[in-house]
């Protein structure tokens, strides 16, 4: 028998996304998204499809399609999870900022406390679907919790990382490269889970596509993904320090060897560094399993992508300061750009924020002009670093509706953000506005370089020598 209702805990990037395409394809199952954040459950709610909470292509919608039809959005927690089946649980993990495994460890009270909430309303036996990324082997905590606060009611525990990357999560979630679905493949209760799950995807994923695995493998298989993806980052970014050294330039170079198929092109874009709600949490997260399990060789070397990702942003505020002629104190800095990538509103461990940092220590005033992401989230960003009082964020650092005014009176302008509009900007006009020698810090090696030579611009590009 299928599922009928389907509860998803937590309204996030990740969540929303999943289960408005869940509820697309799959018209006959009924999906509640609840939140305890109220304000978000609202703002999914809005008949105004532009206040949706997350900005992703195509999302608006999807959610215009089946909002109302069979994708609902509430606060009343208790009340979905009685009614499922299936739960999916999505709330976020993140890096822990107290005691043991401070700074690395995932913090997973939101995880416990689903699932306690869980155990306490449940009153027919249901599948829980690990959604969030998780330490492997949280699936045994979340069971024995279950199982011991319970009403005595059947819990299977599934694992089912998402894949999706920001910006092209519908794309992503339509087409995926894979589903990957972990679960007790000993026994027959655990292997009717995992089917059922299976037969869900199977509404629009090919099944060859829908990897199944024990519950160890996926938990796993998510955070090496990310630690993968990362590492290529990191290193093509390690070779934009060498190429600028040399002549080379860095886009050439990953061409280059993107086309060795035994390499492949992607992820081979050098940066300002990697950012995004993942890749830094996932490796963190690694290096401490590591590190619990006495496995210092492994933990070191994956540390090493983040120290390689914190050295390229640190080498661009650098960068600036000495090209600026050593000193930016009361100069004007643009950054076009704050999103941790283009087409998203998201800002965790965006890189734009600490080169931001390091550049207000240095007390420039920056001005900063991003397509998406507001004013109050760029400000709690710098806010939570603790560097500064927030009076003095506001002080030095301004948000500018219009890029044009943005880049007014300023010395420099830096590119944080890959967003395509900064490609057909009237650059004569912004060189125009701004003081001599108007410099560009392109982090993204986006913008025409001769171009922009050739309008006067002093041009830096990320990893490109001469
Ligand atoms: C989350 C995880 O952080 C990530 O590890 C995983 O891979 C995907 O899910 P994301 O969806 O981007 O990522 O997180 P976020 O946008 O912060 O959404 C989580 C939501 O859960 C928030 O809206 C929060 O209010 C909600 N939440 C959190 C609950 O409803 N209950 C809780 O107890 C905790
Ligand atoms: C990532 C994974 O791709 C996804 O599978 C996982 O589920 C969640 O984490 P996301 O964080 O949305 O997704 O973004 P992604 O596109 O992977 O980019 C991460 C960061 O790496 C961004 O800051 C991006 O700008 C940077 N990046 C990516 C580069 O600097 N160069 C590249 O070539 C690719």
């Amino acid at each position: 028998m299928g599922v009928k209702n389907i509860c998803c805990i937590g309204a996030g990037y990740v969540g929303g996304p999943t289960m408005a395409i869940i509820a697309q394809k799959c018209p006959q199952i009924n999906i509640t998204v609840v939140d305890i954040n109220e304000s978000r459950i609202a703002a999914w709610n809005d008949k105004d499809l532009s206040n949706l909470p997350i900005f992703e292509p195509g999302l608006s919608d999807v959610v215009k399609e089946v909002r109302g039809r069979n994708l609902f959005f509430s606060t009343d927690v208790d009340e979905a999870i009685d009614k499922s089946e299936l739960i999916f649980i999505s709330v976020n993990t993140p890096t822990k900022t107290y005691g043991k495994g401070k700074g690395m460890a995932a913090d997973l009270k939101y995880i416990e406390l689903c699932a306690r909430q869980i155990a306490r309303v449940s009153k027919s036996d249901k599948i829980v679907v690990e959604k969030s990324t998780l330490p492997v082997r949280t699936a045994s905590a979340i069971k024995s919790i279950l199982d011991n606060t319970g009403n005595g009611v059947q819990f299977q525990i599934l694992s089912n990382p998402e894949f999706l990357a920001e910006g092209t999560a519908v794309q992503d979630l339509v087409s995926p490269d894979r589903v990957l679905i972990g679960g007790d493949n000993t026994s027959k209760e655990g292997k009717n889970a995992i089917n059922t799950l299976v037969d869900i995807y199977a509404h629009w994923v090919p099944k060859e596509q829908i990897l199944t695995t024990n519950v160890w493998s996926s938990e796993l298989s998510k955070l090496t993904a990310n630690a993968f993806l990362a590492q290529r980052v990191s290193s093509i970014n390690a070779m934009s320090e060498i190429c600028e050294k040399t002549g080379a330039d860095v886009n050439e170079v990953a061409k280059a060897i993107g086309m060795d198929s035994r390499i492949g092109p992607k992820f081979l874009k050098a940066s300002i560094g990697f950012g995004g709600s993942c890749f830094q949490k996932d490796i963190l997260n690694l290096v401490y399993i590591a590190k619990s399990y006495g496995l210092y060789e492994a933990a070191n070397y994956w540390e090493q992508v983040i120290i390689m990702n914190d050295h390229q942003k640190q080498r661009f505020s650098d960068n600036i300061v000495k090209t600026l002629y050593n000193t930016v104190s009361g100069k004007k800095i643009t950054f076009l750009g704050w999103a941790f990538k283009k087409d998203t509103n998201d800002t965790r461990e965006s890189a734009a924020i600490n080169v931001a940092d390091n550049l207000l220590s240095e007390q420039a005033n920056i001005s900063v002009y991003d397509p998406k992401v507001i004013p109050e989230r760029i400000y709690a960003d710098l806010d939570y670093l603790n560097t500064r009082y927030p009076e003095e964020n506001k002080e030095l650092l301004s948000v500018v509706k219009d890029p044009y005014e943005a880049c007014q009176d300023s010395h420099c302008v830096a590119i944080l953000t890959e967003w395509d509009e900064f490609k057909e900007y009237d650059w004569k006009r912004i060189y125009n506005g701004m003081k001599k020698p108007a410099f560009i810090f392109d982090g993204r090696g986006i913008l025409n370089k001769n171009e922009l030579e050739s309008i006067g611009f002093v041009y830096y590009k990320i990893g490109s020598g001469e």
